[in-house]
């Protein structure tokens, strides 16, 4: 193999701990030669390295367990399962000792289909359906995060139809004001958005207050969530130390104090070599000191701390895998020299939007073989009709990349199949899961005929 060819090179931020290149060059996951994945499953495919997961859950876990038990108190991680979920996926979370954070009904019912009890599930949405609360409230979730006063009332009074005798427990969710996050639609805590109760106004304190005027409700928690994506800490730190001062305040006017907080997910990865992603145990120790520090100023004993990290946990433990095919050079400007070449391969913004919705940036390497010394200046395109499908805007390849060879994008674990769409009437890829030399599928390629199923004619 060349090693000696930059564009041959695995920055290690970027790929699941399993990735190697094997002896004649290809890359290798967990002991799996991805040209057999390819053989077996075909391409696209999306390509989870297990272990990796495991091992990004634990040190979540470990990280922020280690921190808060330095001032004295618990912490709960959620896997948020928008990032990624499916049976197994939930089922590892759980395994390693994380809870599920859902988002919808659909996500719900995967978690607890996985085994997940619904004492370690919580429940999240803006605008939640009737069929949505009463289905958290059957499975006895842990806590239901109310986003709105209407949704306070609403809880409450579904939970006294019932007639079961059961509070549901509730953690209501805070708008801070703090932007932070890789871009606008996903920030989260500024104010002109849809999310959350605002403390401008004091519209969460009067939320918080709802809360407390109904007796079928237990309030657990206050919440915050403030963007994805998040590559500097501090405005972790802003939004902890907004909401411990609202939960004082609480304290101070009613006597109830909330036992936890929920500092939410957003912890950024690498997408492109050089990038340096959060680093939880660094975060944690930072984040706890602040709890510390702002509780003792506050007079009022810490908190049970909630976090819950989901691209952080699944987006570096997945790759995908494309076919090449056509390439085709082009002139930038119209005229030549053809400087930039267009790769296309088998997928595109279909399995992964990101590019599209986020001007989201990605690298890929040559996955079946090593390549050239010699590099072209790319960019790797789907097969969708738009020119906006692109799939990574500038990496340079090896100048002999060709039709059949093997692609790999980095980064996608996150936001990638969870965003996928059918459009134009393209199945969406499998999930493979690789481990100790195996592979299995954990969500099987879609079909034509599952998507014509649809359609009755
Ligand atoms: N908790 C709440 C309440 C959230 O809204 C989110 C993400 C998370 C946790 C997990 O955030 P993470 O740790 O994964 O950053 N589709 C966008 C990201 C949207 C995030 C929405 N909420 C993207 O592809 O970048």
């Amino acid at each position: 193999m060349n090693d000696a060819v930059p564009a041959n090179d695995l920055d290690a931020a970027l790929w699941p701990s399993g990735v190697r290149r094997g002896d004649d060059g290809a890359l290798v996951v967990a002991g799996v030669d991805v040209r057999e994945i390819a053989r077996t499953h075909g391409t696209p495919a999306y390509v989870l390295d297990e272990a990796d997961f495991r091992a990004r859950a634990r040190t979540y876990r470990e990280a922020f367990t280690k921190a808060f038990a330095a001032i004295g108190t618990g912490v709960d991680v959620y896997y948020a399962g928008k990032a990624f979920l499916s049976v197994a996926v939930a089922r590892w979370a759980h395994e390693e000792g994380l809870r599920v954070d859902t988002a919808t009904g659909g996500e719900l019912a995967v978690a607890l289909r996985a085994g997940v009890p619904g004492a370690d599930i919580g429940l999240h949405g803006n605008n939640k359906s009737d069929s949505e609360l009463a289905r958290a409230l059957d499975a006895g979730v842990g806590r239901i995060i109310v986003d709105s006063l209407t949704e306070i009332d609403r809880l409450a009074d579904a939970v006294r139809d019932r007639a079961d005798g059961r509070r549901a427990p509730v953690m209501v969710r805070v708008t801070t004001g703090v932007h932070a996050g890789g871009h606008e639609y996903i920030a989260t805590a500024h104010e002109d958005q849809k999310f959350g109760l605002s403390l401008a106004g004091g519209q969460a304190a009067a939320g918080l207050r709802a809360v407390l005027a109904r007796p079928e409700l237990e309030l657990r928690g206050i919440h915050s969530h403030i963007g994805s994506q998040i590559l500097d800490p501090d405005g972790f730190l802003e939004a902890a130390r907004k909401l411990l001062a609202l939960r004082a305040e609480l304290a101070s006017q009613t006597g109830h104090l909330v036992p936890e907080v929920d500092l939410g997910g957003g912890y950024g990865i690498a997408y492109l070599p050089g990038e340096v992603p959060i680093e939880p145990g660094r975060v944690a120790k930072d984040l706890a000191g602040v709890v510390a520090e702002v509780c003792a100023a506050l007079g009022t004993p810490v908190p049970r701390i909630s976090i819950e990290p989901g691209r952080a946990i699944v987006g570096p433990t997945t790759f995908t895998l494309y076919e090449v095919g056509t390439v085709k050079p082009v002139t930038v400007d119209g005229t030549p020299p053809f400087t930039r070449t267009y790769v296309s391969v088998d997928g595109g913004m279909s399995d992964n939007l990101r590019p599209a919705l986020y001007d989201a940036r990605y690298t890929a390497v040559l996955a079946s073989r090593t390549g050239s010394a010699a590099t072209i200046q790319a960019r790797v395109v789907g097969k969708h009709c738009e020119s906006g499908d692109i799939v990574v805007h500038d990496v340079l390849l090896p100048a002999d990349v060709v039709r059949g060879d093997l692609l790999a994008v980095p980064a996608t674990g996150a936001y990638g199949r969870s965003m996928a769409s059918n459009y134009n009437h393209v199945p969406r890829p499998p999930v493979l899961a690789v481990r100790d030399g195996e592979h299995r599928i954990l969500i099987r390629r879609e079909t034509e005929a599952d998507l014509q199923a649809l359609d009755l004619g």
